[in-house]
């Protein structure tokens, strides 16, 4: 196991190619580690990262005006507090649960059974590139009552987005190609935006335009923000654990065995996936004054990086943490999708992800459409499993192979 030296760098190469190697020695040696480069800290122990996430006067979101509102156009929910933040964040919740839930569903499964029908019959697909990301992007159009066919430019603006806010550095160009994409998803929107103020739909942008706060109707920055926030949110992290998903039963052979059996495991083995593997590695907090931990200080007005990965793989919240057992009895399933998850892959506290039901809905229909399709079900000869990111992490690609399924025999509704 390599040792947490002087020179140990989170922004290193060998970090980047495999973060689950150091976490261990991190929580042991260096739970509170400073990154001088960048000058932030990293807190890698369960207790430290829970402490953070839910001590909200000590430990605020305010690092995200610099780190996510210039791409955003405007604040997102995660910069709000009280009343504001409350009342914003239920008109985003009440989109993505109940009878919007129950709509959304519907259009899940035949966005699915859309994209996965061609690499059916040939046997072979890569549930990363040609199935999650469309499939996650799809979606969250869906959601915000965007057209679909804008689906590639979408994506293309988003990922500029996204690599503003999950970027360590960005040189000067790819700063200002981050800021572009954000410009131009902006004036996409605004006409959108403008439509939806006079003719409503059921949609969220619709629901965003119609809502009041205070007696106020959001501006269209406000309104903007909220789409952003929303469509960053709801993308990244979901493709992301549908293929881990994946990959830890195909690497699991007899799990993957029983949740074939019995459907009704999906759930336990998508919580576990996101507790051993979560998508979101890093959500990042600013101290309001010194925060003294076990194993270190950070000094007021500091970023502090809160690592989930590590978290979930802490011996002090998890039995045999580097373990993947859908049926581990410290998790819990029920709760795991809820305010209450003993994982910190949703977060926790006042900012907990606002799309857990949604996520969790979403991650087994598909998968469940998923499973009897995939019949033999392994890696395409030749793949070497690679995952990339710091902040949010997940396979570059996941290439399986599978017994072609005859045309016409598609995923039922
Ligand atoms: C497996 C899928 C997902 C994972 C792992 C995930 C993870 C997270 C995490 C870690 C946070 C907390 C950030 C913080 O504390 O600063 C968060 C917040 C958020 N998530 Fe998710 N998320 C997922 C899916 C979704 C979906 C489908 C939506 C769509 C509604 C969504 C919308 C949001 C929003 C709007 C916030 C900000 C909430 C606030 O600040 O009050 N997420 N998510």
């Amino acid at each position: 196991m390599p040792v947490v030296s002087p020179e140990f760098s989170v922004l290193s190469e060998d970090f980047a190619a495999d973060p689950y190697r150091w976490f261990a020695r991190l929580r042991g040696r260096a739970p509170v580690h400073h990154e001088p480069v960048i000058d932030s800290y990293f807190v890698s122990r369960y207790e430290d990262v829970e402490r953070v996430l839910t001590d909200h006067e000590a430990f605020t979101t305010e690092t995200l005006q610099v780190r996510a509102e210039p791409v955003m156009r405007g604040p997102v929910l995660a910069q709000m507090t009280g009343a504001e933040h409350t009342a914003k964040r239920k008109i985003v919740v009440r989109s993505f649960t109940g009878r919007a839930l129950r709509h959304q569903m519907r259009a899940i499964r035949s966005n699915a059974a859309e994209l996965m029908a061609p690499f059916l019959p040939r046997g072979r697909m890569d549930l990363v590139n040609d199935f999650g990301k469309p499939l996650a992007i799809h979606v969250t159009l869906d959601v915000l009552g965007l057209d679909k066919r804008d689906g590639q430019r979408v994506a293309a603006w988003h990922s500029g987005v996204a690599e503003f806010i999950t970027s360590m550095a960005l040189t000067p160009a790819r700063r200002r190609h981050c800021l572009d994409c954000a410009e131009q998803l902006e004036a996409y929107l605004l006409p959108v935006i403008e439509q939806r103020r006079r003719h409503p739909g059921e949609d969220l942008i619709s629901q965003l335009c119609t809502a009041e706060f205070d007696g106020i109707a959001m501006s269209n920055r406000d309104v903007t923000a909220l789409i952003i926030n929303v469509l960053a949110a709801a993308t990244e992290p979901a493709d992301k654990t549908l293929a881990l998903l994946f990959k830890h039963l195909i690497d699991h052979p007899e799990q993957l065995a029983r949740v074939r059996r019995d459907p009704e495991l999906l759930p336990a083995a998508i919580a576990e996936t996101l507790r051993y593997t979560p998508p979101v590695q890093l959500i990042p907090r600013q101290a309001q004054e010194d925060a003294v931990f076990a194993g270190g200080t950070v000094p007021a007005g500091a970023t502090v990086f809160c690592m989930i990965g590590a978290a979930n793989r802490d011996p002090d919240a998890f039995t045999a943490p580097d373990t993947f057992d859908i049926h581990r009895p410290d998790l819990g399933t029920a709760r795991s999708f809820t305010a209450a998850a003993q994982h910190l892959a949703f977060g926790t506290g006042l900012h907990q992800c606002v799309g857990t039901a949604f996520a969790r809905a979403e991650i087994e229909t598909v998968a469940a459409m998923l499973l009897p399709l995939l019949d033999e079900v392994r890696f395409s000869p030749d793949f070497r499993y690679r995952e990339t990111g710091l902040y949010t992490r997940g396979p570059v690609a996941l290439p399986l192979d599978f017994t072609p399924v005859r045309a016409g025999a598609t995923a039922r509704d």
